[in-house]
């Protein structure tokens, strides 16, 4: 982010404006909406301006003088004259003043957004002077989107805010009240102009938040899916937007805590890919605690919160406490890694069941059905087995299975340094240190596209283990790109 959006108090600010043509009319036209004091020199000025009856504006027909830019907050270059709009943008960056040549990005030290305006509701949009079009489609879709009247919710909130803090001395609860307010009949009551109606809820939930106990906290579990932001649900983003306190663990994208209020207070908990059992109690700690102080407490999973989340150990200490929790499912790994690489994991007549499965192991060596695991046509997911992958492969032959069985292992699913490669059962380990996997990643065993009669993507890698010889230092040429294993 090269350039920081911020809101500029112009309020019986000076703005100068160099120009009189039509560059100069459209800023004249955007800058009367605030209240700063505008001028505007130049020895030829359109009518259009002159005939605006804009009382805050004075019009000066000579030449621009540097003694022009004395007091200025801003400075707008708006003629058709390059060298002019030049002399005037180099005198205003010499006094460090704020600074804009209208269609001369290089020349000024700050750029103008596209603007919804629902005052006092402002929208900016920018895209650093990359694409104005898709500053133009954002601004057009966010227009058609708010209602032409959504500032007077605003703009009575402000009037009535004084009201409200004097009569609901409870944080918590006068942000519930503000929320049922904005979200609810009072809103819609100034939207559709009836304001009988809104004065009446408004002095209803009044009266309800000045009786009101502190509320009961609560924690929601949501799986966030494995990275890419899109890929959470409509439900976990609510809960998101409404939360009081985000608890995060490692594998949640910090993309993701965009749809978060920013004034949320925000609890790192990152885990060890093994877990770890005290910092687990740590966090259900944290979790109790919050929410006794009548947070809503939302604990962000990667992935689903089912599947290898610990959600149990959660959900027992949350309940054991009394306070209500929730759980809204997320697309586990998976799902969303073989969905990346189109490599279905059921088939109707030839994988008839798929299983997930831990590469972990928190107590010992690592027991998992072995016979049952290795039998032909089953089909499984490894969660957290980079590290074990050789354990895994020697288990799996041991107890039968082939040593073709197909492999594709999936590193950072859905994110933008996703890896894929495939390979066989009696390569796997190799594989996956030859090519420098690290994880996170999930080792699907038992799938390949051929039995399901689809092609491999080119993005997948192949690990031929023909190429490769016994002590051989592996290398990353040992991945043969995009071909047949
Ligand atoms: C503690 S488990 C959590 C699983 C999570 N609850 C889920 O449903 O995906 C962590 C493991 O999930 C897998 N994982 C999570 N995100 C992943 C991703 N973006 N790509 C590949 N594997 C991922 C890896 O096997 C990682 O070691």
């Amino acid at each position: 982010m090269r350039y920081f959006p911020i809101f500029f108090d112009l309020d019986g600010r000076d703005v100068l404006i160099v120009g009189g043509g039509e560059k100069a009319l459209q800023k004249v036209r955007l800058l009367a909406k605030t209240s700063a004091r505008l001028k505007i020199v130049a020895p030829d000025v359109a009518e259009d301006i002159a005939n605006a009856s804009i009382p805050s504006l004075t019009i000066e027909r000579r030449d621009f003088t540097e003694s022009d830019l004395d007091g200025a907050a801003l400075v707008f270059a708006a003629t058709d004259d390059p060298d002019l709009d030049a002399r005037v943008a180099a005198a205003g960056r010499a006094r460090g003043l704020l600074t804009n040549v209208v269609d001369g990005p290089s020349q000024s030290n700050f750029i103008m957004p596209a603007i919804v305006d629902r005052d006092p509701i402002i929208v900016a949009i920018g895209t650093e002077g990359a694409a104005p079009i898709l500053a133009r489609e954002i601004k057009a879709k966010i227009e058609s989107w708010l209602p032409a009247h959504f500032g007077q919710v605003a703009q009575r909130a402000q009037a009535l805010r004084r009201r409200l803090q004097d009569s609901i001395a409870d944080p918590i609860v006068r942000r519930r009240t503000w929320e049922a307010l904005l979200q609810g009949r009072w809103r819609k009551a100034i939207l559709d102009g009836d304001a009988a109606v809104a004065d009446r809820e408004f002095e209803h939930q009044l009266a309800a938040g000045g009786r009101a106990e502190p509320p009961t906290g609560s924690v929601a579990l949501i799986g966030c899916g494995p990275g890419e932001p899109d890929l959470i649900t409509l439900k976990a983003q609510q809960h998101l937007q409404s939360a009081d306190v985000l608890v995060v663990d490692r594998l949640v994208n910090p993309a993701i805590l965009e749809y978060a209020r920013r004034d949320a207070i925000r609890i790192d908990v990152g885990k060890a890919p093994e877990g770890d059992s005290a910092l687990q109690e740590e966090i259900n700690r944290i979790l109790v605690r919050e929410a006794m102080k009548g947070h809503r407490v939302v604990r962000l999973k990667g992935g689903d919160a089912f599947v290898f989340g610990r959600a149990a150990e959660e959900m027992s200490a949350v309940r054991a406490a009394g306070v209500p929790v929730e759980v809204v499912p997320g697309i586990t790994a998976a799902n969303a890694c073989a969905a990346s690489i189109g490599l279905p994991v059921t088939l109707r007549t030839k994988v008839r069941q798929f299983a997930v499965v831990t590469g972990a192991s928190a107590d010992g060596p690592l027991e998992l059905d072995w016979p049952a695991l290795a039998q032909p046509g089953q089909a499984f997911a490894i969660y957290m087995g980079v590290r074990t992958a050789q354990h895994f492969a020697d288990k799996l032959l041991e107890a039968g299975a082939a040593p073709q069985t197909p492999v594709v292992i999936v590193e950072n699913g859905t994110l933008a340094n996703e890896r894929a490669l495939a390979t066989e059962l009696a390569s796997a380990a190799r594989a996956i240190s030859a090519s420098g996997i690290r994880g996170p990643a999930v080792i699907f065993v038992g799938l390949d596209w051929e039995t399901a009669g689809l092609s491999r993507p080119d993005k997948v890698e192949v690990y031929d283990p023909q190429r490769v010889g016994a002590g051989e230092t592996l290398q990353a040429e040992t991945v043969v790109l995009g071909q047949a294993g």
